[in-house]
């Protein structure tokens, strides 16, 4: 409310919001405004990244954001060693940043599928079964979950190893961008997941039960 009541003001005044935000230091709130990176602006270096990164237009992470994810997972048993590990992922990533004009993250829950999201499933399981408070619900949050891949593993897991529980299991996602909550949302299948479609930075809502809390590879600014 307060950022379309500036707009209305500035707009009424016949002021451009750009040439504003240069004469009054703009933060990244203000900058949310604006539709496209500005060029003559004044922005702490905080704020700057801040807006580059979140901005609701342009930012990289509520726009532009990819994760690299192989076709297939690795076939790490005909892998010869280490070495011949990376030749093949650098070769896959190249062939994917080529088909795209922005950089690709590569993460551990890709390229480690289906191992890594299982692991991290057993821990969680373990942790739940010989936790003393007795929860009859075990609560999952996932925090920027990229294409949902560690969330499709870790689930996966859970539903073999233990039924009973996964019967009980919810898990949450918190994620700000809407292209990947798209990928995200097709690989839901079955499992008990909600997406919530937003920043953890304007997450307000206070969990009483206990939870697992989960975060790879996400990496925010705090305004
Ligand atoms: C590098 S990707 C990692 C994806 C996934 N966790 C993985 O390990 O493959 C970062 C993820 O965090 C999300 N993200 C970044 N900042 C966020 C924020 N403030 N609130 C919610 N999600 C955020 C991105 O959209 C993306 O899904």
């Amino acid at each position: 409310l307060v950022i379309i009541k500036l707009k209305r003001d500035l707009l009424a005044a016949g002021k451009s919001i750009e040439a504003e935000l240069f004469n009054h230091r703009s933060t990244a709130e203000s900058a949310r405004l604006l539709r496209k990176l500005p060029r003559k602006t004044r922005l702490c270096t905080r704020d700057f990244i801040h807006n580059s990164l979140y901005n609701p237009h342009y930012g990289y992470f509520s726009k532009n954001v990819k994760v690299f994810s192989p076709d297939s997972p690795f076939q790490f048993e005909k892998l010869e060693n280490s070495d011949a590990f990376m030749m093949e992922l650098g070769r896959l990533y190249a062939l994917n940043e080529k088909e795209s004009d922005i950089q690709i993250w590569h993460t551990p829950s890709e390229i480690f599928q289906p191992f890594y999201g299982r692991a991290i499933g057993n821990y969680i399981l373990q942790q739940f079964m010989s936790d003393k408070r007795g929860a009859n619900e075990l609560v999952i949050y996932e925090v920027g979950a990229g294409n949902g891949t560690l969330m499709k593993d870790v689930l996966d897991f859970i539903k073999e190893a233990n039924p009973s529980i996964y019967k009980r299991t919810e898990y949450n996602i918190v994620e700000i961008s809407s292209a990947l909550i798209d990928i995200q949302s097709s690989k839901i299948q079955d499992h008990p997941v909600r997406i919530i479609s937003q920043s953890i930075l304007e997450f307000e809502k206070i969990e009483s039960r206990p939870c697992f809390f989960l975060a790879m590879e996400v990496l925010v600014t705090n305004v």
